[in-house]
């Protein structure tokens, strides 16, 4: 298959290129190269990888680029939290503007296949049982809660403490920021598009990916790369909270395996057909277990517990991704363990 990877030259991105050829298919590479996610350096595209430096926006590079295309897997998005709401034009502009760019251009040039990076996010917090009225969907945690170290997302109706759960795909969605919006927003645009054209579409809503080349910390990164760059400088990581937020880490060639089975998977789809599946490894761990994880295999200095907190994140969120495993067949290879040894001295994208 000839697969066009937007956004190829991320974090993400990259590694899907690498496994495309190594399986291979023949990858292309869109990418804009924001600044925002690279910094000064670039890393080149495989050898052999055909490479269109451009943004998703730009109608006419995207055209070019999706000559010769068979499927597209769009991962080009501005991520993370941003640094503050002026932001949203650039988030709405690249991830959703962006998308409408690509899938206009894909219908025009009758290309019928997509996967798409989704996101987690899109659930806001995650699934909780209160002991006494069964599965409740806490709101945000309020400043004072959060000022006193109540951490804990509380029942509604009796501020019982809640009991965390795994998120399935037909989980209602509840996008809490800028970001978790757009990513939203471009699952509606994969869907309206299959249906007006015939397409078929997979969102793969990743947890949190992590590994080599993962962008180094600036405000748009992930939690692990904030604390591994903490411990190539010599500092402590700082677990805000209690450190006891359940995440799922998955691994990014895990990731890219997923992709590259879901790209497999359109083929048996019918026409019209759009379906979002949770990618994570399906064992939760702590932000502070990562912590500790990357500290000792680092060799130190050890996490510290900070207290503070970032209005607008989520206690836990943690995803059931069976049915990723089940209807298609994918599984994850790198346990938390390996992983987190692994990653603890591989090189940051951009850390210089
Ligand atoms: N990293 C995670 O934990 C995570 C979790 C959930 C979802 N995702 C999604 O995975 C995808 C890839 O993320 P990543 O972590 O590799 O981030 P990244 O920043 O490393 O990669 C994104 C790439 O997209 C490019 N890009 C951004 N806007 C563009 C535009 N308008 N036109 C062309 N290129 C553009 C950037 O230059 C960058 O190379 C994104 O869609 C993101 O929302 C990531
Ligand atoms: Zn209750």
């Amino acid at each position: 298959m000839r697969v066009l990877v937007t956004g190829g030259a991320g974090f993400i991105g990259s590694q899907i290129v690498r496994t495309l050829a190594a399986d291979g298919h023949e990858p292309v590479v869109l990418d804009a190269l924001l600044p925002s996610a690279h910094g000064a350096s670039v890393p080149p595209p495989p050898p052999g990888v055909r490479s269109v430096v451009a943004d998703v926006r730009d109608r006419e590079a995207v055209a070019g680029a999706l000559t010769g295309i068979d499927a597209v897997c769009h991962q080009a998005a501005m991520v993370g939290l941003g640094k503050d709401f002026a932001d949203a034009p650039q988030y709405v502009g690249c991830n959703d503007f962006g998308t409408a760019v690509l899938l206009a251009e894909m219908a025009a040039a009758g290309i019928r296949y997509l996967v798409l990076a989704g996101s987690m996010v899109v659930y806001g917090e995650g699934r909780y049982d209160c002991p006494r009225h069964g599965g409740v969907r806490p709101g945000p945690r309020s400043v004072a809660d959060l000022d006193a170290g109540r951490f804990e997302p509380r029942c509604p109706s009796c501020r019982s403490e809640l009991v965390p759960g795994l998120v399935t795909e037909d989980a209602p969605v509840d996008p809490r920021n800028v970001y978790a919006a757009t990513k939203l927003a471009q699952e509606h645009l994969a869907a309206a598009w299959t249906r007006a054209t015939g397409g078929r579409a997979v969102a793969l809503r990743y947890h949190n990916v992590y590994g080599p080349g993962m962008p180094r910390d600036t405000p748009y990164a992930g939690v692990a790369s904030f604390f591994r760059s903490a411990l190539a400088r010599g500092e402590s990581p700082r677990v805000f909270e209690d450190g006891g937020q359940r995440r799922d880490f998955v691994h990014v060639r895990d990731v890219a395996t997923a992709n590259v089975t879901a790209l497999a998977a359109l083929r048996e789809r019918g026409p019209g057909s759009f379906d979002a599946y949770n990618t994570g490894s399906g064992v939760p761990h702590t932000i502070g277990e990562m912590a500790w994880a990357l500290a000792s295999a680092h060799g130190g200095p050890a996490p510290v517990v900070t207290g503070e907190y970032r209005l607008g994140d989520v206690r836990h969120v943690t995803a059931d991704s069976r049915r990723l495993r089940e209807e298609l067949g994918w599984k994850p290879a790198t346990d938390f363990v390996t992983g987190m040894r692994e990653f603890a001295t591989e090189p940051l994208r951009g850390a210089g």
